[in-house]
């Protein structure tokens, strides 16, 4: 088939790239001509793991880029729109770029296409689409809307997208359905990950792929719910760790007995410095709007993002707990993406708390597997950070060592190296990457999440009666 895509971010780019690879021949359309030139050159202008990949395999054979929507809509009998919905002010989505690209795209149709919606959007927008593209539409032809959110996860989109758990499919006409049926039928009959040169199939795949047809409004509130719930995982879990805090518990204890539970699950129970990124922040705010607009004022929301606020300044607290004052200390940074494993720093919650050091007069030296580029730019050039080029370079002269982000070369380090840089060896670790065990076995202070603050202060009591020793 021939499909269009509108918007080449994280969501577009990653769908293009696969639809691609699952056979299709796909135009990738954005208004930012440098990111169209960079893709044109074959770069993968993320960091997305298999991206690079996909690139080298179909670019310039069934996979093109441009910056003319008017050409690649007019080839294609589907046109995905995944260009972003920022919040606006009051919390809603702001679905300007999306109403834009409807025009035009409603200016440039030249037949009978169906127009998917990737972006995340708040219920009721699909109803929007439709009257957008018919008025502005002077030739007569017909558009059938759909929507189709997409659950991937930065750096894992590749093979969340080629490997899901389910694919919404929001057509509220059995011809729609048809043809996005027929678009996926790679993933949804399993022949995609029989084939030799299918990207692995990761561990936890379910195969084949589950379809879920239902109308286009379920689907919207599909997606808003389920990034609600993910989030509010999270914000749960990170409660729980608090209480683990004050009393004698351990939070990975804690959530081993709790994942168990197959009706909880264990995935979405790591505790740390809160959710960031593009998504779960946007989302929860719309959602919270969306509710309220149709009428119920659904209070839960503003008390998961309560707690992730929260979570940052507890963070924060602990620094100033193991330092006694902030002023002039020096701090090792390790992690400034929102998460592991990419290099987006929309939203981040290390990019937040570093900002709150700052603002408290610390120094301070901060490394990131890939965001370092992309994080440069959050701060005022004069501000008192250093961007360096490995974990040990940042240790190099510190007062303590905080981890921001759950990447897994972190948890790889050579201990005895980085506490031989350290002025003193302290590590807070808002991400829970490291082992009390390991960290006392080498000699560091350890303050950490969810763990008994009691249990936390009798390593350390071992660690430096030993030192002592
Ligand atoms: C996507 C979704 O679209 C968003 O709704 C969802 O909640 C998160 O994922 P993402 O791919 O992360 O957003 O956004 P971004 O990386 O900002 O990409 C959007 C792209 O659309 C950009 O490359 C931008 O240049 C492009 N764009 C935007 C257009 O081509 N035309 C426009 O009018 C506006
Ligand atoms: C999320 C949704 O998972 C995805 O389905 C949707 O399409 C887009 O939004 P993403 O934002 O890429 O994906 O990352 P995700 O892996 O969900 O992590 C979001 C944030 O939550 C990160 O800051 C991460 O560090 C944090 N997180 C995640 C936790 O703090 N604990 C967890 O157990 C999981």
């Amino acid at each position: 088939m021939q499909v269009a895509v509108v918007g080449s971010g994280y969501v577009g780019l990653v769908a293009a790239a696969c639809l691609a690879e699952i056979g299709h021949s796909a135009v990738c359309i954005d208004n930012d001509s440098e990111k169209i030139r960079a893709l044109q050159r074959g770069e993968a202008v993320i960091h997305e793991e298999y991206l690079p990949v996909l690139l080298e395999r179909h670019g310039g054979r069934r996979l093109h880029f441009t910056t003319s929507l008017a050409d690649g809509v007019r080839s294609s009998s589907i046109i995905f729109v995944a260009v972003g919905t920022p919040p606006s002010e009051t919390g809603d989505a702001d679905v300007s770029s999306l109403e834009s690209v409807c025009v035009e795209i409603a200016r440039h149709a030249e037949g009978s296409q169906l127009i998917v919606v990737k972006s995340t959007v708040p219920a009721g927008t699909n109803q929007w689409i439709r009257r957008v593209l018919h008025r502005n539409n002077g030739n007569g032809h017909r558009f059938d809307v759909a929507s189709n959110p997409e659950f991937l996860r930065e750096g894992t989109a590749v093979t969340d997208f080629l490997y899901p758990d389910r694919i919404v499919l929001g057509c509220d006409t059995e011809t729609g359905a048809a043809l996005l049926n027929e678009l996926y039928r790679p993933l949804l009959d399993g022949s995609y990950a029989a084939g030799d040169e299918a990207v692995p199939v990761p561990d936890c795949a379910v195969l084949p792929a589950r379809a879920i047809v239902t109308s286009s409004a379920s689907a919207e509130l599909i997606k808003q719910a389920s990034n609600a719930y993910l989030a509010m995982k999270i914000s749960f879990i990170n409660a729980v760790a608090n209480i683990c805090e004050a009393g004698d518990a351990d939070i990975e204890e804690v959530v081993e007995g709790i994942g168990s539970d197959r009706r909880i699950g264990s995935r979405f129970l790591k505790p740390g410095i809160g959710y960031g990124g593009s998504c779960f922040p946007k989302d929860l705010l719309s959602f919270r709007a969306v509710s309220r607009e149709l009428g119920y004022d659904f209070r839960m929301l503003d008390e998961v993002m309560r707690i992730n606020e929260d979570q940052r300044r507890r963070f924060v607290g602990k620094v100033r707990r193991a330092l006694w004052t902030l002023k002039g200390k020096r701090l090792a940074v390790l992690g400034l993406a929102f998460k592991g494993g990419t290099d987006d720093v929309r939203e981040s919650p290390a990019i937040a708390v570093i900002r709150s050091l700052l603002h408290e007069g610390c120094e301070i030296a901060a490394y990131d597997p890939a965001a370092t580029a992309r994080a440069r730019t959050a701060f005022d050039p004069k501000a008192a950070i250093r961007f360096v080029e490995s974990a040990y370079d940042a240790a190099q002269g510190a007062d303590a060592l905080l981890v921001l982000t759950e990447w897994e070369e972190f948890a790889a380090l050579d201990l005895q190296r980085l506490r031989a840089q350290m002025r003193h060896a302290i590590v807070v670790d808002g991400r829970n990457v490291f082992s009390p065990e390991s960290m006392a076995k080498a000699g560091f202070q350890y303050i950490s999440t969810g763990r008994s603050e009691k249990m936390q202060d009798a390593h350390n009591v071992i660690q430096s009666t030993d030192a002592a020793a």
